[in-house]
């Protein structure tokens, strides 16, 4: 797929999209029929109507497993979305650069920037959000001024002025590291490019916390099995997606910050607080497509297309961190979506070692840019993926006083609304081993109970008997 429009097809080909063509309002009604269209699993919709504005709003193309797996042509279910994001890290495709005659996100460009005349329909998502956030399901693309590392992240960005968005950047996020990068040459700003209305798997990477110094673009590539086109932005050397919808460019100041910026409804359900002094983006040109289609999503209490995109994205990226450690026997990973995508992980193992389980902890609590600060680690018998088998195994094979590991103090998000507002980004890691302790009971001269279920042979052939029984 190459591009948000051939997605949308594809969407409506199979029923997942809607079009609500009745009029509908960005600063009230927009966010509470997509918070009771996620509530119900309804479909991608499209607000074709919206009040003042001629461009329609797509919203919720990623917003279930079917869709997401739709983009990548695979089969509905982990084990395949899992083995294209392997297969993207093992061969991602570079992104090639095509001319700017060819580059349909340049089709258009605006005379002036006027964020408050401009004519994408911006919603305000939430009754209590400071203002409108213009990028909420989008790439906000910066560069490394050294090594040339592009990111591509989803960094929200509220309209504060005319030609100002806000882009909130926490010190452990990529952007946070470009940012330094750029600080620590002496310069003042740092290019920006912001792309509104992306292909699915741009989506899909700017959400999952692919690892530092990949570029996005390459992943991505590697998730569509060609390579995503880009094209010089005008007023800097960044690439940019030539099939975005929309493109934004401008520089944040590294000197300067917005004295407030949210408070915004997050992905964990909660309003966030003001950030003060937060990073900004001056925006100097946009461009789009003819016709452009405006890209966003609504945040907070799960589920939603946030917490569908982020949890299937980083349960892949997480797993392949893992691999890469070097951590032996590790089976499957699961970032829940009811743990709001992103504090929560549950991570099953081959277990080889006493210990075996903590070294995983460990090594998912230091991949800094998704901070799970609650994992659970499982037996390879046991579904991730099955909320009714983790918490049977937390159950039957953990003892709180042996299993447990709590660190104080130490890293998380800063919007975890668990914690008080002076120790945002603080946060104490728990970590359940709710492996079988064999060795535990190795120590004890005995040995785990086996399980209860009648032996595989016998259950073979009453499952060949089953319509004997009258029961199909
Ligand atoms: C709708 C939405 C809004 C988001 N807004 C922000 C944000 O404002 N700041 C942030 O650090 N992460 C935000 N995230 C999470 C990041 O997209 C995610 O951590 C991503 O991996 C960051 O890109 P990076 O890995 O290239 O740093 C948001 C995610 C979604 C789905």
């Amino acid at each position: 797929m190459e591009n948000l429009r051939e997605f949308i097809t594809s969407l409506e080909g199979k029923g997942w999209l809607r079009h609500i063509d009745v009029e509908v309002d960005p600063s009230w009604e927009i966010g509470a029929i997509c918070r009771e269209n996620f509530n119900r699993g309804g479909p991608a919709l499209v607000f074709s109507k919206i009040n003042g504005f001629k461009t329609p709003l797509v919203v919720g193309v990623l917003g279930s497993v079917p869709s997401y797996a739709l983009a990548l042509g695979c089969g509905s279910n982990f084990p395949e979305i899992a083995k294209k994001w392997e297969s993207a890290f093992a061969r991602p495709i570079k992104a090639v650069e095509v001319n700017a005659k060819e580059a349909p996100c340049k089709e258009v460009k605006l005379k002036e920037v006027n964020l408050y005349a401009d004519p994408f329909p911006v919603p305000r998502w939430h009754p209590l959000d400071a203002g409108p956030e213009l990028g909420t399901f989008h790439g906000v693309i910066t560069k490394d001024p050294e090594t040339g590392w592009i990111n591509m992240g989803t960094y929200r960005n509220q309209i504060l002025d005319k030609d100002k968005v806000g882009c909130l950047s926490p010190p452990y996020k990529h952007i946070a590291y470009h940012i330094r990068k750029w600080a620590s040459l002496g310069k003042k700003t740092m290019p920006v490019a912001i792309a509104v209305g992306l292909d699915p798997y741009l989506n899909m990477v700017a959400v999952s916390g692919v690892p530092a110094e990949v570029d996005e673009y390459d992943i991505a590539g590697g998730l569509k099995g060609a390579p995503i086109k880009v094209v010089k932005a005008e007023t800097s050397d960044l690439l940019v997606p030539t099939n975005a919808e929309i493109i934004l460019e401008g520089e944040m100041p590294i000197d300067e910050f917005w004295p407030e910026e949210g408070p915004f409804g997050e992905f964990h359900g909660y309003m966030g607080e003001i950030q003060r002094n937060s990073p900004f983006i001056k925006i100097h040109q946009i461009t789009h497509r003819r016709s452009p289609y405006f890209q966003g999503t609504y945040e907070g209490r799960p589920p939603h297309e946030s917490g569908i995109a982020r949890g299937i994205g980083r349960s892949c990226v997480l797993y392949e961190h893992l691999r890469r450690s070097g951590c032996p026997g590790v089976k499957d990973v699961c970032v829940t979506v009811g743990g709001a995508a992103g504090l929560h992980a549950v991570v099953s193992i081959k277990k080889s070692f006493p210990g075996h389980a903590r070294c995983v902890m460990a090594l998912v609590w230091g991949y800094n840019v998704l901070f799970c600060k609650h994992v659970v680690v499982v037996d390879e018998d046991i579904d991730v993926w099955n909320p009714f088998m983790v918490e049977w195994a937390i159950a039957t094979r953990v003892q709180a006083s042996r299993d447990v590991t709590i660190v104080e103090n130490a890293h998380t998000g800063v919007l975890d609304p668990s914690q008080v507002s002076s120790k945002r980004g603080w946060s104490d890691w728990l970590g359940i081993d709710a492996t079988i302790p064999d060795e535990h009971y190795k120590r004890d001269n005995s040995t785990f109970p086996p399980f209860a279920d009648p032996p595989e042979e016998i259950m073979g052939k009453v499952r060949q008997n089953w319509s004997k029984y009258g029961l199909e």
